[in-house]
């Protein structure tokens, strides 16, 4: 019987959502408050789920230790307290919304985990909205 298990962890990061195309006014159209030009920030909750099996020896599906330094390692170092649209290497030239957000640390985490168990990664950037991108569902 799979089971799914999840890590949550938290960070704070700034932001400014825009296409460089467009003007501030165009922007605020599309983007809302986060076209903003002066930037703003968000308290952003990450949650990451793998799914599997139970290793019958330890009761672990995946150590949550281990996805916790992964996570941390993998993402959270980089994006906490940074400005997302320069300060973060990997997300240069990305519009970070919170689903381009789930899908790019998403793919900074499949590689480092056992084939196939990541599950889900979730973005929330308030409390009333986030994004998620899920495993193919097999
Ligand atoms: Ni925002």
């Amino acid at each position: 019987m799979p089971v799914l298990v999840t890590r949550l962890e938290r960070f704070n990061a700034g932001h400014r959502l825009f296409r460089p195309e467009l003007s501030d006014e165009q922007n605020l159209r599309v983007f809302g408050k986060c076209s903003n030009p002066s930037g703003h920030g968000h308290n952003y909750v990450l949650e990451v789920s793998v799914e599997g099996h139970i290793d019958p020896e330890t009761g672990y599906l995946f150590d949550l230790k281990t996805l916790s330094g992964l996570i941390n390692e993998r993402i959270i170092n980089d994006v906490d307290h940074a400005n997302l649209n320069v300060d973060v290497e990997w997300m240069k030239g990305l519009n970070p919304t919170a689903e381009v957000m789930a899908s790019t640390f998403w793919d900074r985490l499949e590689p480092h985990l056992p084939e196939g168990m990541l599950y889900r990664v979730k973005v929330q950037e308030t409390d009333k909205n986030w994004a998620e991108r899920l495993r193919e569902l097999k």
